[in-house]
């Protein structure tokens, strides 16, 4: 299997913000970003592999910034880790004012991505060559948040498991909650 370099599959969208992805208050909806997100993800991991990806995981999407209607919104995305079959793809998204030409960093976030076979299975990516130090300083990044992510998993797991309802009054004692006296 040919490895291939991260520019090969280095992709970006670029949408602009029209009236009807907005909320209530005038701002995009989150929920719009979030789709551009996947889909710059999808196009950039399936590139990579060659075949069909699915979303397994998304990772530090935080909005920093509002999104205004009229804008112009650009995700930048390439692929900064390969695993077996799974691919760590880095999502950049900035905003730009047409008028004033202002650019904004709206978010970056991480999307694991799985490569499926016909069969429907998971199946094996080519090698990332790693051209420049940019290129390594992610691999090894992503690495790391790899690792992050297993022990959070399981450290969630563990506190799934180990909530006391018993002790619950005492624990919630300063949180803003109310349980009726009959419990
Ligand atoms: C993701 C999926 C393929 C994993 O299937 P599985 O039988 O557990 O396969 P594996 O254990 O071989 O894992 C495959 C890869 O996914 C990774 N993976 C599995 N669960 C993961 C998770 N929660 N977060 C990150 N990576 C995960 C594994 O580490 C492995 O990566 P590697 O090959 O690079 O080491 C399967 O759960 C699936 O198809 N989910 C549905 C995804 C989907 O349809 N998304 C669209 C949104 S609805």
């Amino acid at each position: 299997m040919e490895a291939r370099p991260v520019k090969y599959s280095r992709t970006t969208i670029t949408e602009l913000m029209i009236p009807s992805y907005a909320n209530f208050g005038g701002k995009i909806h989150g929920g719009i970003l979030l789709s551009l997100m996947d889909k710059v993800a999808y196009a950039c991991a399936s590139k990579h592999a060659g075949t069909y990806c699915v979303t397994v995981s998304v990772d530090k999407v935080g909005f920093l910034q509002p999104v205004e209607v009229g804008e112009l919104v650009s995700l930048k995305a390439s692929v900064n880790y390969v695993g077996r079959t799974s691919l760590m793809v880095g999502i950049r998204v900035e905003s730009q004012n047409i008028k004033t030409g202002e650019m904004k960093h709206t978010n970056s976030c991480y999307f694991t991505m799985v490569a499926k076979g016909d069969d429907n299975q998971p199946m094996e990516v080519p090698p990332l060559v790693l051209e420049n130090e940019e290129d390594i300083k992610r691999f090894i990044e992503a690495m790391r948040v790899r690792k992050i992510k297993e022990k959070m998993h399981d450290e969630m797991n563990d506190a799934k498991s180990a909530v006391e309802v018993a002790h619950a009054k005492k624990i919630l004692k300063n949180e803003r909650c109310i349980i009726p006296s009959q419990h």
